[in-house]
């Protein structure tokens, strides 16, 4: 998206330009949003402008914002301790978020490790897949984001911007994801793309690259999110588990976007009929407090002493945060809820691709939802522009999105998003592209 001011208030374009004249040009920045505050699924600017909120801070707020259980875990915490160092003592709070994820954990027989973010979840797994294996070779997927620190920039093949000027340091050979909808391998009639892919893996990478024996971890994201919230070709996943169980290679799944009942399920690999045996987690399950971490088998988890900690991982107040986060998901029924409402936005949205021509296809599972927009559905020339146009005009009248991939746009409201304001905003999405594609033909 290109840097505007149009949307912001007064007040939020002179805090924009205090922003620019101190903090890091590095942030991408969506469009000018200023948040002053927010509850449940909508959210204020510092105008006092109001917005539905169908992006959950990228995916985050699985249960809204300042959810009543969340707000008191979190309070109750603050005047308990805030900090002591999980690396080196221990705490309730750390003992009971981990005994959760045990418990809701796409396989059994696990242990959990605790850092603060998404890309640490990631670096704990490629570390603890070397240490598990004695190997050091991954193989990861073009279109891919695991976070930004060196180990999972590696991995990250989502735009070349975020790795130009970085020496990364792990040995990771990418394949195609498997998008059915833009194959960029050969696919026979009737082929599932997912055969072509893995085929790809087995014949030509494990043929002229590696040896599969060399391999540590298959890093995968179970719907690919940055990359364009891309649900994966049927015969992928059951192909690929068969592949890593056949030498030894750990299948680890990257579940930082989305895990946590965003899927309708409580982890996204769920659909797939597979059993990972690493997990990342991080975005939903503080809901927005800094945490992430790996859940892996127990007979994988042989590191020791030392082999990997950090100083504020597993922090007290962020695991209040996420026991409160899980036990709330559950008490409310909210993943279920995610499966219901996901699958009535995805049929709305169904609707308006057969009378609009910028629709290219509609994909996604629960509320990880994937818009991709087109100049032509023969074609599927990319309509980048457009795209960008319907997210400037949602944000300028009342609706948050943010975009993925090349020319798509995600919805991903929090799970427990009502339904008068899912209503609203798929009314204020609807009138943003008629108003961009009237624009756009009339160009
Ligand atoms: C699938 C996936 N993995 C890893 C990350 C990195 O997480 P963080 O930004 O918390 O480091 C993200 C963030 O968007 C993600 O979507």
């Amino acid at each position: 998206m290109k840097f505007s001011l149009a949307g912001a208030g007064p007040q939020g374009q002179a805090m924009i330009a205090r922003d620019l004249n101190c903090l890091s040009p590095s942030y991408t920045r969506e469009y000018a949003l200023v948040v002053d505050r927010a509850q449940g699924s909508e959210l204020w600017d510092v105008d006092g402008r109001h917005y539905i909120d169908f992006m959950a801070g990228v995916a985050v707020l699985n249960v809204g914002h300042r959810h009543p259980a969340v707000v008191d875990a979190v309070k109750e915490q603050v005047d308990k301790f805030w900090h002591i160092c999980l690396s080196d003592f221990y705490y309730p709070q750390a003992v009971e978020l981990a005994e959760k994820l045990q418990a809701i954990a796409p396989m059994d027989d696990t242990l959990v490790y605790l850092a603060n973010s998404g890309t640490e979840a990631v670096e704990s797994a490629i570390k603890l897949a070397m240490y598990q294996t004695g190997r050091s070779q991954f193989i990861g997927f073009l279109g891919a984001f695991h976070g930004r620190t060196l180990g999972s920039l590696s991995f990250t093949a989502s735009k070349a911007v975020q790795r130009e000027n970085y020496l990364v340091g792990v040995k990771v050979q990418h394949i195609p994801y498997p998008n059915a909808y833009r194959p960029v391998l050969n696919v026979r009639d009737g082929q599932d793309y997912g055969d072509a892919v893995i085929e790809y893996l087995e014949n030509q990478v494990f043929h002229h690259l590696l040896k599969p024996t060399d391999v540590a971890g298959v890093l995968v994201e179970p719907i690919q999110g940055e990359g364009g919230y891309i649900v994966p070709a049927p015969n992928f996943f059951p192909r690929l588990r068969k592949i890593c169980d056949q030498y030894g290679i750990l299948l680890i799944a990257d579940e930082i976007q989305s895990g946590i009942g965003r899927t309708g399920k409580w982890w996204a690999i769920e659909h797939e009929g597979v059993e990972p045996d690493i997990v990342c987690f991080a975005k939903g399950v503080g809901s927005g407090m800094p945490i992430g971490g790996i859940i892996a088998r127990k007979e994988l988890m042989v590191w020791g002493p030392g082999a990997h900690g950090s100083t504020f991982g597993g922090n007290p107040v962020a695991a209040a945060s996420a026991l409160a986060t899980l036990e709330t998901i559950e008490k409310e029924g909210i993943v279920a809820q995610a499966a219901a409402t996901g699958q009535f936005i995805m049929d709305a949205l169904a609707e308006m691709q057969a009378h609009h021509p910028s629709i290219g296809e509609v994909r996604g599972r629960g509320l990880m939802i994937g818009i991709e927009f087109v100049k032509d559905k023969q074609t599927k020339e990319k309509a980048v522009e457009l795209r960008n146009a319907v997210i400037q005009t949602a944000f300028e009248t009342g609706l948050l999105l943010i975009p993925c991939g090349v020319n798509a746009i995600r919805m991903t409201p929090p799970l427990n998003i009502p339904h008068d304001l899912v209503m609203a905003g798929l009314k204020i999405f609807e009138a943003a592209l008629t108003q961009a594609e009237q624009e756009w033909l009339a160009q």
